[in-house]
């Protein structure tokens, strides 16, 4: 079946992943890649297919709303993948406006578009599709109840951490800037199905790691700064908990729901991979020592604690049941191979890494770390 979808934050990291994907799995499809191309949005994140038939790019801020309605106009849109968002939390400590300026305002501007594209249509919102990709972290934090881990565990990271779950019930509680301008966003797209009857889904994700993320982020960063020898700024104790999926198993997800998830649910997404800071760390170190054929534990020295992270939430822990039960998911990586793949993919693709710590990221790096 022919279709023409809408992916925004397409030059992002699990954008990217996402566009290519669909653009190779989908020959019948035209994906339009819609991205305002910020300080993460990177097109050689996507020069495998830049040149695809069924792939196009349009550079534009989701907030200008003629811009989009007129981009659903002209390319007939019929399904929306919507990942576009102002992502990393310290950033949002820093600049909370421009998070809910794109999270909420952004997500609107799209959603109206949609609304009003898809209701000038003879068969309205048949067939039609908005799927909206929003994070675990609009639960809010999990307690560590079990700060050692479940001793009966055989997954590396030793979790789980404690006895509660996020599940599509848990009530939303978010803490910080970022996953409180997501959380809007969220109501805004479960807001549209209820008033207006859009076909809408939502998806909460754990976090991701793989390639092509912006180095901001705790895994880049540290892969990055253990191969050029640089300290590893570790929040608070490094105890806090995080839940970790490798991206493509994100991006196989998103696929999945996009074609069989049921309309107006939410599904969470997540491996049951809780690991601490700290532990990641020390697997990130001895992988890039051991893949550079440094000696073993050689860089253990580059940890740096340093002031913890304003209201850092301390577990994030995914119940990914409800998408298992019903859609048949899982992810298909196992953590140490995931790590392992992403290594050494940032160290053979250290030009990627070169062109975007050049510049302007250097001066955010300062920023961030300077007063630390
Ligand atoms: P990212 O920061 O790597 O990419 C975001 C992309 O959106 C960039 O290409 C950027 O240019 C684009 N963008 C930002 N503002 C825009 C605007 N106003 N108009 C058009 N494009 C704009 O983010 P990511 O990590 O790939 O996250 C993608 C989505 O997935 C986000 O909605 C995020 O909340 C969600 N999510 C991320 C994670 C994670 O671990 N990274 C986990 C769960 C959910
Ligand atoms: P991050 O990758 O920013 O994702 P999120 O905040 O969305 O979970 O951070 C992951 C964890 O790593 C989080 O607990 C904060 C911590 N962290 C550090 O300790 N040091 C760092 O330099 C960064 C970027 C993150």
């Amino acid at each position: 079946m022919k279709r023409n979808i809408i992916i925004t934050g397409g030059a992002g990291f699990i954008g990217s992943h996402v566009v290519r994907l669909f653009v190779n799995k989908y020959s019948e499809y035209h994906i339009v890649n819609v991205d305002k191309l910020t300080y993460a949005g990177n097109l050689a994140n996507l020069k495998d297919i830049v040149d695809k038939p069924n792939y196009t790019f349009v550079k534009a801020d989701i907030c200008d709303f003629d811009i989009i309605l007129d981009i659903f106009k002209k390319y007939q849109i019929d399904g929306v993948i919507h990942l576009a968002a102002e992502s990393h939390v310290d950033r949002s400590i820093k600049d909370p406006f421009t998070f809910a300026k794109t999270n909420v305002m952004g997500t609107l501007s799209i959603l109206q578009a949609a609304k009003i594209y898809w209701e000038s249509l003879p068969e309205k919102y048949e067939g039609k599709r908005f799927y909206h990709i929003s994070t675990d972290e609009v639960y809010g934090a999990l307690k560590l109840t079990k700060p050692l881990g479940d001793p009966n565990c055989n997954k590396c990271g030793g979790g789980p951490f404690g006895e509660e779950f996020f599940t599509e019930e848990t009530r939303y509680s978010p803490h910080s800037p970022y996953s409180a301008a997501k959380a809007g966003s969220d109501h805004f797209v479960r807001a549209f199905h209820d008033t207006y009857g859009m076909p809408t889904i939502v998806t909460n994700c754990s976090n991701n790691y793989g390639p092509y993320q912006f180095p901001e982020k705790l895994i880049p960063l540290f892969i990055n700064n253990i191969c050029h020898r640089k300290p590893l700024p570790i929040y608070g104790k490094g105890e806090n908990v995080r839940d970790w999926l490798y991206v493509v198993d994100h991006a196989q997800a998103i696929d999945l729901i996009f074609h069989k998830g049921k309309v107006a649910e939410t599904y969470n997404i997540g491996g049951f991979n809780e690991w601490k800071n700290i532990d990641i760390i020390k697997v990130l170190i001895k992988t890039v020592d051991r893949i550079l054929g440094r000696p073993e534990d050689a860089d253990m020295d580059l940890i740096t604690f340093v002031t913890d992270r304003a209201g850092h939430d301390m577990r994030y822990a995914i119940d990914s049941t409800k998408l298992k039960n019903e859609l048949g998911w899982e992810p298909s990586l196992q953590f140490e191979e995931g790590i392992e793949k992403t290594v050494r993919w940032y160290l053979d693709n250290q030009a990627w890494m070169d062109n975007i710590i050049s510049g302007e990221y250097e001066k955010y790096y300062e920023s961030m770390y300077s007063n630390r």
